[in-house]
């Protein structure tokens, strides 16, 4: 089999890794790749928002399977563009994309079902914006309504820090013609968990709950990133949790896409945050998160492409989905300054033994040497029967990776080690 992997991240090198492991797999593809993703795949430089030419160049070279992962060729329509030629994707069409692509969509949708989320008002006038918030309660959350590559959302801790967030959002378009329209939704508490699930639009598998670090610095200080860090499983997830998302949230979002003919097909990604009042959708995504995947498929014990597989067919129902019960952590290595300004195109030294648990997000080739290329640079995953060890074996194989610049958080687990404790 000819498999294509759109996309550039540490994320896709997870799939791609994941995915050689079936000995059906001839060939591996990505578009465009990186110069990590290069040892694992033959990186074709053609861009993952170039419709078009990703589905000339798949019909040219008679790919059997695609997986298109990060957000904006889903919401462009790659996965419809791919399946008119006859190719089999996993990932959304696009207009079941849109529950990521518009947050005033998925909002409304969540009203509409029932499915518990923060309470909010949509607007698309500043003037209405900003007098609501005279009386809102502070902290609010104003949301960008577009993608925003996760940095549409502020979080405002007074009157004041909410009308600026208003006016850069709605007018000086900080994020660009996403924020046309805001959310401006009350603010929860509680800890976090990203629970990413197979759907084939008619049964739900929830993969092994994880824990995402967004916070640039240490202890959740500073800005929002794409996530520093994660660690799997989660233990503010217990059983019970998981059984009332399933009832209460995983279910009714398929049913509610379902009944909206938007019937969605993939892996959707539930930001939830586990508030006093119960389980409340923060965000959802349509796509595996990063670098949530970095540490959810090293424990997953079934076969990646035979599950997506079934996704695309709908046959989820009889195919297992097994995780392993050991623990894994994953330890973003950035690039100082990320997610604002940094340097980039210095050499990574990176031991050969370590290439299985180093999944590339940031770099490239410039012969033989991997220079950095990126924000995020590389993820570090260890897998182990405790915890406490999957977070000092991800640490140790940090230790042995530099490069200039080289910036990461030391409390990745952290609040993981110390939940498990209080338990
Ligand atoms: P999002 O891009 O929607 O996931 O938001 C980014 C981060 O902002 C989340 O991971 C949360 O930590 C925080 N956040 C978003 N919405 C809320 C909310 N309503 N209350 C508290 N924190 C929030
Ligand atoms: N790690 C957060 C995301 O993938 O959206």
């Amino acid at each position: 089999m000819k498999v294509l992997v759109v996309g550039s991240g540490g994320r896709e090198h997870a799939i791609i890794k994941k995915i050689k492991e079936n000995s059906s797999v001839e060939k591996i593809y990505a578009c465009p790749g990186n110069g990590g993703i290069a040892r694992d795949a033959e990186c074709v430089q053609i861009s993952a928002t170039d419709i078009d030419g990703i589905t000339a160049f798949a019909v040219e070279n008679r790919i059997d399977y695609c997986v298109v992962a990060p957000d904006d060729p889903l919401v462009l329509g790659l996965v419809d563009a791919l399946e008119e030629k006859g190719i089999s994707c996993f990932g959304p069409r696009k207009n079941a994309a849109i529950i990521e692509g518009s947050k005033v969509f998925s909002k409304n949708l969540m009203k509409k079902y029932g499915i518990p989320t923060a309470k909010y008002e949509v607007f698309n006038d500043i003037e209405k914006a900003l007098e609501y918030v005279k009386t809102a309660p502070v902290p609010t959350v104003i949301k960008a309504d577009g993608l925003a590559l996760g940095k549409g959302v502020i979080i405002a801790g007074t009157r004041e820090d909410a009308e600026d967030a208003i006016l850069s959002i709605m007018k000086e378009k900080k994020f660009g013609k996403s924020g046309d329209n805001i959310v401006i939704e009350e603010f929860l508490t509680g800890p976090e968990v990203t629970v990413l699930a197979f759907t084939d639009g008619k049964t739900v598998k929830p993969m092994v709950a994880s824990m995402d670090h967004k916070r640039a610095g240490d202890y959740d200080t500073g800005l929002n990133t794409g996530g520093m860090g994660t660690i799997a499983p989660n233990p503010y997830y217990t059983k019970e949790i998981a059984a009332e998302c399933f009832e209460k949230i995983f279910i009714p979002t398929i049913n509610a896409m379902n009944k909206e003919g938007r019937t969605f097909k993939g892996c959707l990604y539930f930001g939830l945050m586990l508030t006093p009042d119960g389980p409340k959708v923060i965000e959802y995504n349509w796509r595996f998160g990063d670098p949530e995947t970095q540490v959810v498929l090293p424990l997953l014990k079934s076969d990646l492409l035979t599950v997506m597989q079934s996704v695309t067919d709908g046959t989820l129902s009889e195919t297992e989905v097994e995780f392993s019960d050991k623990s894994a952590c994953c330890v973003i290595m950035a690039s100082e300054g990320y997610p604002v300004s940094y340097e980039k195109g210095y050499e990574i030294t990176l031991p050969d033994d370590l290439l299985p648990d180093v999944y590339v997000a940031g770099a490239k080739k410039d012969g033989d040497r991997l220079l950095t290329n990126g924000g995020r640079v590389l993820g570090v995953t260890a897998v182990e029967a405790d915890m406490g060890d999957a977070v000092k074996a991800a640490y140790s194989k940090v230790d042995r990776i530099s490069f200039a610049n080289a910036y990461y958080r030391h409390d990745i687990g952290a609040k993981a080690l110390a939940c498990r404790e209080v338990k």
